[in-house]
């Protein structure tokens, strides 16, 4: 096995430059911060201009911020005219909401599908012409996106497009050797998870039974990933997933716990001191 040392990848992005949207908050700036460190400049995205700014701030001088939807193509547009060349994409922005299914509206369900998966087409789309030959493209994903998840069908549906839409496009862009891979988080330590917190969980409890390696994906860990990804130690990796979720996946075949207006029998949540339950 060959194991990418933190020296290894040192200045390794050294004069590329990337997109992150969402780069803002959670995952999408941690991503930032990593391929920043590592030596390239990074234009992040999201809608809350004063959110944008801090970050822009906190990342330093190799950071810019573009504010915009990226739901909406014309601002897309705009993000992508202040840009001139990309060598690594990472269509991040994105959430959802925990909701049981008969409860879902339409408004929920497109705006969630505008967001995540028309965000992640029209980002990645409209980036092409700026794409250098080589470039990498990662589309977060979710490890929702594997399995289903009690009331989360909707973000789960287009977090599994996310998945299918990373084949399609690393066959198609194989002839300019653009990668394209997606990037499954599990339950990771963001601001954006703790409103999935306090929708499924009584209060105090966590996701400790259903992730062996902890309870929350430290945000750290899901950039480390990212930026193998983004670098040239996986130039020949394309249309794949790569998880990063601390054995959430095996260990809970069928995403859990489930919702708690919907209590189960064999629930997930269980006293810290009692071993890991079986899932439901
Ligand atoms: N945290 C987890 O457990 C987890 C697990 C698996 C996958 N994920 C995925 O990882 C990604 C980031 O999640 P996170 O937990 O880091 O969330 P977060 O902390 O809420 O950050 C989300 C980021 O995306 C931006 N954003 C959201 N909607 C946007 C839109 N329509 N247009 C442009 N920017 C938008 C937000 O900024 P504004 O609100 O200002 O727009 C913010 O910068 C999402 O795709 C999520 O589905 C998260």
């Amino acid at each position: 096995m060959y194991l990418v040392t933190d020296g290894e990848l040192m200045g390794q992005l050294d004069g590329r430059t990337a997109l992150v949207t969402g780069g803002s908050s959670g995952i999408g700036l941690a991503i930032a911060r990593r391929l920043i460190e590592k030596g390239a400049t990074v234009h992040v995205s999201g809608r809350r201009s004063d959110t944008l700014h801090a970050a822009v701030s906190d990342l330093g001088p190799r950071a810019h911020g573009i504010v915009g939807d990226v739901g909406d193509t014309s601002d897309l547009d705009r993000l992508f005219s202040a840009i001139t060349r990309l060598d690594i994409v990472v269509a991040n922005a994105g959430g959802g909401r925990h909701t049981p299914f008969e409860e879902v509206t339409e408004a929920e369900f497109d705006a969630t599908f505008t967001t995540n998966v028309r965000g992640q087409f029209f980002t990645v789309q409209k980036a092409l012409p700026l794409l250098t030959d080589g470039a990498s493209v990662i589309l977060v994903s979710s490890v929702a996106g594997v399995n289903g998840s009690p009331g989360q069908s909707v973000y789960a549906a287009t977090k599994a497009a996310s998945r299918n839409l990373v084949r399609s496009w690393a066959a198609e862009l194989a002839p300019r050797r653009i990668r394209v891979n997606a990037l499954l988080p599990g339950p990771t330590a963001t601001p954006g998870i703790e409103q999935s917190r306090r929708e499924v969980f009584a209060k105090g409890d966590t996701w400790t039974h259903t992730t062996p390696l902890g309870d929350l994906v430290p945000v750290e860990q899901v950039a480390a990933a990212a930026l193998y990804l983004a670098s040239d130690h996986s130039t020949y990796i394309t249309g794949t997933d790569l998880i990063v979720d601390g054995g959430n996946l095996v260990a809970c075949p069928v995403r859990c716990p489930s919702l708690p207006s919907r209590p189960r029998p064999t629930s997930r949540i269980s006293p810290p001191s009692t071993p890991p339950p079986s899932c439901p």
